[in-house]
């Protein structure tokens, strides 16, 4: 289907586990990795092609495309919601100048496909607390008006070139392999952490917030099914609501608890609270599961236990 594929953002939370994911079913040699990082890890180094790129500066990801013969991108590269609140202009930027960069580059050089994850971050105050899949997308963050514009281009450049591409709007990803890269939904991956190595975590968000989140696992087969979707059955492109679960932070540390009963936590929330007080609780993912057979496998307490399994294992061996 696809000969080669570009992954940027591969060296961060979701990108890192998709690479590997994507070489199992493509071929290593197959999938260019890319990240404005320079200090890509040996294992992902010695596994296949890596490139360095700011997708801010088209020449670069030019340079690439025409080096591989590439025929899709996959672009994970992005300043997300609690860095975005920091560093607005710089949000803007690579989430929005650099997209359109590859917008560009995959119309000129005629890729057979673009996919880039949108975000639960397009939704905000006045969007349902169960979202709809059509509903008022009035973000408050940067990074959330960046994802409504992205997913808008996206939808705009099938329409206009008939260039495909795709998109899925994750909820908060927890995961256990690479760290998340300053989001508001980082506190339900630390609190993991912080259990197995201290029995402990002070959280910045309140014990009731409730947001939408989703295991690695689930993020992975999400977005490799969207990727080998049949392209005359989708209605929607860019922005597909994707659900796994919801949960409160006492929910979270309950679950906790059922393996570590000593596991205790407190609470003192930070600028990051009103973003997540702008986000809804739970997604309408119809759409998803009607148009490409969209449906999770992992639940909190499969999740938990999973999590609590790996970490624990890393931290025997001094890992972490
Ligand atoms: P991340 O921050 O962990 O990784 C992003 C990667 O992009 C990093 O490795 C970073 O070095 C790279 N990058 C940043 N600027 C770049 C540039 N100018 N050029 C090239 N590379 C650059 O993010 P993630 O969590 O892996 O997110 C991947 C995608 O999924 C993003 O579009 C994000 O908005 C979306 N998403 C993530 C979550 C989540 O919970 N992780 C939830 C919803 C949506
Ligand atoms: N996990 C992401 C964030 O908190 C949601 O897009 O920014």
């Amino acid at each position: 289907m696809f000969k080669k594929i570009l992954l940027i953002g591969a060296l961060g939370q979701i990108g890192s586990e998709l690479l590997a994911e994507l070489r199992k079913i493509y071929g290593a040699e197959n999938v260019i990795a890319a990240d404005k990082k320079t200090n890509p890890p040996e294992k992902i180094v010695n596994a296949g092609p890596f490139e360095n790129i700011d997708i801010c500066h088209k020449d670069s990801l030019v340079a690439i495309v025409k080096k591989y013969n590439i025929d899709c991108i996959l672009n994970m590269a992005a300043i997300l919601s609690a860095t975005g609140e920091q560093r607005p202009k710089l949000a803007w930027n690579v989430n929005m100048n650099g997209f359109i960069n590859v917008l560009d580059v995959a119309v000129e050089y005629k890729m057979k496909q673009v996919l880039v994850p949108s975000s639960i971050a397009v939704f905000g105050p006045e969007t349902p607390k169960n979202a709809p899949q059509e509903t008022i997308l009035k973000p408050t963050t940067m990074y959330g008006i960046t994802k409504v514009a992205g997913e808008l281009l996206g939808n705009y450049c099938v329409k206009k070139f008939g260039l495909d591409v795709r998109g899925l709007r994750f909820p908060g990803i927890i995961s256990n392999e690479t760290l998340p890269g300053g989001g508001t939904t980082d506190y339900a991956v630390a609190i993991y952490y912080e259990a197995v190595k201290n029995k402990k975590y002070t959280c910045f968000v309140k014990e009731d917030t409730r947001l939408p989140m989703m295991y690695m696992p689930d993020c992975l087969k999400a977005t490799i099914d969207l990727l080998q979707a049949d392209f005359s059955k989708l209605k929607h492109h860019c922005d597909f609501n994707v659900g796994a679960m919801s949960f409160t932070v006492k929910e979270l540390a309950d679950s906790i608890k059922k393996h570590i009963p000593e596991f205790h936590v407190t609470y003192e929330p930070d600028y990051r609270q009103q973003i997540a007080d702008t986000w809804p609780d739970s997604v309408d993912d119809s759409a998803a599961r009607q148009e490409w057979g969209w449906k999770p496998d992992f639940n909190l307490e499969a999740m938990t236990a999973d999590m609590l399994k790996v970490i624990g294992e890393k931290h025997k061996q001094g890992l972490i």
